[in-house]
């Protein structure tokens, strides 16, 4: 019998494949900067907040913006990236991830959603999956970034779940640490070269299973 009993799941790479359209609106905001910012460069802000992204590109590109400028240019690349998720439909959906959520909890096993996304009820909501999470904690929630582990640890508390028996869904390095910080299992979803902390890595939810969650 395993001693897991609630999955908490990371939204973008894991649940939808969110990061073309934060590289589309963030190349859009470089390119009006002047700034070089390639789909090489996104890698580095998978898993890392809107702010902190922002901070990213400018250190690219060497530019200096005060707080203030800072804000505008965040909130001009979010109104951009809204209008993109604001047209996503349930087809988004990576394979598998409904079905294991419905698994899940068809086996009394909790669910709940760790992002550091402040858009996550938007993206939630477009592609029908809000209902089949027990608890909600995203960018809107937590005050500290992945690999800080507040995101998960609100979710298990929401929940009423211990650390222990919670397993973190991970697609970024940040998300990896931030569940093992939290005295948490994880799955890496991605590359094993990539995610190596991780104590499973499958390419997808449509390769996990009640089997391997046991075996963790
Ligand atoms: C994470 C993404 O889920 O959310 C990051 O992996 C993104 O790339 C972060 O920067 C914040 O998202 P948002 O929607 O609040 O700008
Ligand atoms: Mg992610």
């Amino acid at each position: 019998m395993s001693s897991i009993k609630a999955c908490i799941f990371d939204l973008d790479g894991v649940i939808v494949d969110t990061a073309v359209y934060h590289f589309k609106a963030w190349k859009r905001l470089a390119d009006e900067l002047g700034i070089n910012f390639t789909e090489h460069d996104n890698e580095r802000l998978k898993g890392v907040s809107r702010v902190r992204s922002l901070e990213i590109i400018l250190e690219l590109g060497g530019v200096t913006k005060t707080e203030a400028e800072q804000q505008e240019l965040a909130t001009r690349k979010n109104i951009w990236y809204v209008e993109m998720i604001n047209r996503m439909t349930p087809a988004e959906i990576l394979p598998g991830a409904k079905e294991f959520l419905e698994t899940c909890r068809a086996a009394g096993i909790k669910t709940a959603l760790g992002s550091a996304s402040k858009n996550s009820s938007t993206i939630l909501d477009k592609i029908n999956m809000a209902h089949l999470f027990d608890a909600i904690v995203d960018g809107n929630h937590v005050s500290k970034a992945k690999p800080d582990p507040e995101v998960f640890l609100k979710g298990a508390e929401a929940l009423g779940v211990a650390p222990a028996e919670c397993v973190v869904f991970e697609d970024a390095i940040a998300g990896v640490e931030a569940a093992i910080n939290g005295g948490m299992k994880v799955v890496g979803i991605g590359s094993p070269d990539v995610l190596n902390k991780a104590d499973l890595v499958v390419s997808g939810l449509d390769k996990m299973s009640l089997e391997k969650l046991d075996k963790l």
